[in-house]
């Protein structure tokens, strides 16, 4: 007999849908999968075996021929064990499961029939309803996730054994509840940063423009802290956002398919391939800048990662996308985060003004080769910082995250109101740069730096998003003078 139901693999984080059909008849008993199954898949009759029969079904004695279509899409992973394990006993006879009709199954088997969490089951309801499914059943884990999508009905299932409900013609498993999203409220908080008010007012125009941010100072002071707050201080993610955000993570197995409203924050090690960071590899898998998408990419100590890795990281950083090559052609992977970056001075930190630094001059210049490359060129905020002092160490607290949240919040209204919905400061064009008002004295004030250090077309540009920042911080007025001012001071520093 021949039975069918219909699961998905994901491809990157795409899920596309598989029909499993499985042909059971007389003969030698055995068991075959073919259409081109990975390891994992092909391991699957196991499981399957041992959980029909601990599951108290009777697992048929013939010969059993499964079939995934479309024959030539590569099928990844153990999402398929419950599929395959339901069209199994269908076509077996053992159940009926005509009710399944328009649903998709998803979830990995263990030996004793419990359903397993499995990744991107978000991605695969949306896929399921875009191929016009009723619903999906999903093990019971990744329920709040997968109902987040859309339009589509979630069933959660413990147990394998569940699907004996088919025998009173009635479909396994529980309606699933979508997550509420986490907030803001148990992140590490901006007043744990002392002192540094420089800093803080980096952080806090970098978090409002979504600026790009490089912090460069000696070891100890602050950095790495101030940067891990900064998702703290940032505009919760928006509803469809938040989907967006969680499609990508569950596709990827990071944060446990807990569903946030906080931007993501990735800080890969200095050790990173180009294909860890982004994206790419066999099989090709999603990079930390996609894992970044709609929030901060934190590379510290960023004279310490490799030059190709860096090098990579330009293209994306403009466009907001990344395209790795798959098996089966290009993929576009969604790469839109704000990158902050922190350094020392030199390879012992303490700079080379500090009598106490040994560095010889090679090695210095060698080190700060990665500070004048082509990817610090496009950040906009490159900020010194120095030790904090005992008086600031042993002092009140700082500003809370809360409400410099609320500033950051505020200033983006501004920017969505003359830029366009859900556009910041930082991927301003050209003409719309020219467009900023000015007041005449922030003008002149410009005009004589650029004399001075005869800045580049970029440069000017730099220092124009950033001040309307500022200003955006302050209201909705033309950039003033001292406004100006403050943007000019996180020029880059040349040297
Ligand atoms: N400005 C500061 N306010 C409060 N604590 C600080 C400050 N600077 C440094 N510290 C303390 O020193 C530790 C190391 O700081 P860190 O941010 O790792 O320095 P950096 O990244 O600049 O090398 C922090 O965990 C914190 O305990
Ligand atoms: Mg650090």
């Amino acid at each position: 007999m021949l039975a069918e139901t219909t699961t998905f693999t994901l491809d990157g984080i795409t899920a596309l849908p598989v029909r499993v059909e499985v042909d059971v008849h007389r003969g030698l008993p055995g068991f075959q999968i073919v259409g081109l199954p990975d390891t994992a898949v092909r391991e699957a009759r196991e499981r399957v075996r041992a959980a029909v029969a601990n599951c108290g079904f009777e697992f048929p004695m013939q010969r059993i021929t499964a079939s995934l279509a479309p024959a030539d899409l590569r099928k990844a992973g153990p999402a398929l064990d419950l599929a395959l394990a339901t069209a199994l006993l269908g076509a077996a006879g053992e159940l009926a499961i005509e009710p399944l009709a328009g649903w998709a199954l998803i979830g990995e088997l263990a030996l004793d029939g419990s359903v397993r969490p499995v990744r991107g089951a978000l991605a695969m309801a949306e896929a399921a309803r875009a191929a016009g499914r009723r619903g999906v059943i999903v093990p019971t884990a990744n329920g709040p996730e997968a109902a987040l999508a859309p339009g589509i009905s979630v069933l959660t299932i413990e147990s394998f054994s569940e699907l004996g409900s088919l025998r009173e013609g009635e479909l396994p498993g529980r309606t699933a509840e979508a997550a509420a999203p986490g907030d803001a409220s148990r992140l590490p908080d901006l007043a744990d940063l002392r002192g540094q008010d420089h800093l803080r007012a980096a952080v806090e125009i970098a978090a409002a423009g979504q600026h790009g941010l490089l912090m460069i100072g000696p070891p100890g002071a602050g950095k790495s802290l101030a940067a891990r707050r900064i998702p703290s201080v940032l505009p919760p993610l928006t509803g469809e956002e938040i989907i967006e955000v969680a499609r990508i993570a569950g596709a990827c197995g990071v944060e446990n398919g807990e569903i946030s409203s906080v931007r993501p924050f990735r800080a890969p090690h200095h050790t990173v391939s180009a294909a860890g960071l982004v994206g790419g590899g066999s099989p090709p898998r999603a990079g930390e800048i996609t894992l970044a998408h709609r929030g901060v990419l934190f590379l510290d100590e960023l004279c310490e990662f490799n030059r190709p890795a860096l090098e990579a990281l330009r293209e994306p950083l403009e466009t907001g996308f990344v395209t790795i090559a798959r098996a089966s052609g290009r993929q576009t992977l969604p790469s839109r985060f704000a990158l902050v970056a922190a350094a020392n001075p030199c390879p012992c930190g303490r700079g080379e003004d500090d009598p106490a630094c040994r560095c010889s001059e090679a090695a210095a210049r060698r080190y700060r080769a990665a500070l004048s490359g082509a990817l610090v060129d496009r950040i906009d905020l490159v900020v010194g910082v120095g030790q904090p002092s005992a008086e600031e160490l042993a002092g009140p607290p700082g500003e809370g995250s809360e409400a410099v949240r609320e500033r950051v919040i505020a200033a983006r209204e501004l920017m969505s109101e003359r830029l366009g919905p859900g556009r910041t400061n930082a991927d301003a064009g050209p003409d719309e740069v020219a467009s900023f008002q000015v007041t005449p004295d922030g003008a002149r004030l410009l005009a004589e730096a650029h004399r001075a250090w005869q800045l580049s077309g970029r440069a000017h540009g730099r220092i124009m998003r950033v001040a309307r920042t500022i200003a955006d911080l302050a209201g909705s007025g033309p950039i003033e003078e001292e406004q100006m001012a403050a943007a000019i001071q996180f020029r880059r520093r040349s040297r």
